[in-house]
């Protein structure tokens, strides 16, 4: 607990001098500035090699907090009070006069924010007179990092620091919703749309255009592990990493369990880990078993495929 405080301390320092630092979330690990501050959302643009068209989540503590910088509206409260903190994403209408740096949006007059559960950040954020912008901690296109560790691999020394929350719980980027006008679904995440429609008493629809690139996390190349990967496989090849979410009673050493019991949120939290560990075994290639495409089973399969792009 004690140390917790101090490496909080530390955060803090960093960010008030506008650094770019690594923070532990419920469902990725994210890089993190000052989302009032040009120069130091720039840094991240730079670090992660991110397109400037790409626009981020800004992360807050809480609703006051927002309120500064966005309009909400009664979709928004309902969603609020059930699901944050959590692993889902609003997109809101952005307030004329919000402090919000125009790099955060690439100029856009809409933003997209999050209330992080993980109590470290929670933390973080409750010290600090500003919200966060941070995406996924990874390279553009790459496997999104649910530890410390990855969070190295991916970026080095070229940061500064890293807050150390242990491993994701949840372990797949949120569920972005657009809550400007008809709500609509930007990407698939950690929270199961079905328990979304519930609360608003609406079908909704996944945004799927690719043309329209509303949420660039549905560009097709993301998410890729750098080798070739294969769904729905019955019978891998013998060089093959096979990923596999049934229990086998002969398991050879190129399987890979997502799960031991055919859990779809123990899926979750292990696919990027899984994906990793895969690629630094040096295999050439993946193939993975079917995944059923229910509960969180649904966004597993939608990083897979973007996955199977490469
Ligand atoms: O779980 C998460 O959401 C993690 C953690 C760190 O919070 N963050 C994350 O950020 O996944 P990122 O940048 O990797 O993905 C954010 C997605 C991108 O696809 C981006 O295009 C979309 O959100 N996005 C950001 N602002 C938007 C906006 N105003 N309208 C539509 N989409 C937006
Ligand atoms: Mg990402």
């Amino acid at each position: 607990m004690k140390s917790n405080q101090s490496n909080i301390k530390k955060a803090k320092k960093y960010l008030n001098k506008n650094y770019c630092i690594g923070v532990p979330t419920e469902t990725v690990y994210g890089l993190a500035a000052n989302a009032y501050i040009d120069l130091a959302v720039k840094k991240i643009f730079d670090l992660k090699k991110r397109p400037k068209n790409n626009p981020l989540i800004v992360h807050y503590n809480d609703i006051d907090s927002l309120k500064k910088d966005c309009l909400i509206n009664d979709n928004f409260i309902k969603l609020y009070k059930k699901f944050s903190p959590g692993p889902i994403t609003y997109v809101l209408k952005l307030k004329k006069f919000s402090k919000i740096s125009k790099y955060v949006t690439n100029n856009q007059k809409s933003l997209a924010v999050r209330f992080p559960k993980h109590p470290l950040l929670k933390n973080l954020l409750k010290q600090l007179d500003y919200p966060l912008a941070a995406p996924s901690a990874n390279r553009s296109s790459r496997v999104s990092a649910v530890k410390k560790n990855d969070v190295k691999d991916e970026f080095g020394n070229k940061i500064k620091y890293i807050l150390d929350g242990g491993v994701c719980n949840i372990g797949i980027e949120s569920t972005i919703i657009n809550l400007i006008g008809k709500p609509t679904i930007l990407r698939l995440g950690g929270l199961d749309v079905s328990k979304i429609q519930k609360i608003l008493k609406l079908k909704l629809n996944l945004a799927i255009n690719p043309k329209r690139k509303v949420a660039p996390g549905q560009s097709l190349l993301h998410y890729s592990p750098g080798i070739p990967l294969k769904m729905n496989i019955i019978k891998p090849k013998n060089d093959e990493a096979f990923i596999i979410i049934k229990k086998r009673k002969n398991k050879s050493k190129n399987y890979f369990h997502l799960s031991f019991k055919n859990d779809l949120n123990e899926a979750a939290k292990n696919l990027y880990s899984c994906l990793r560990k895969i690629k630094n075994k040096g295999y050439k290639s993946i193939a993975v078993e079917k995944i059923p495409n229910k509960g969180l089973g649904k966004a597993i399969n939608d990083r897979l495929q973007r996955a199977s792009m490469y």
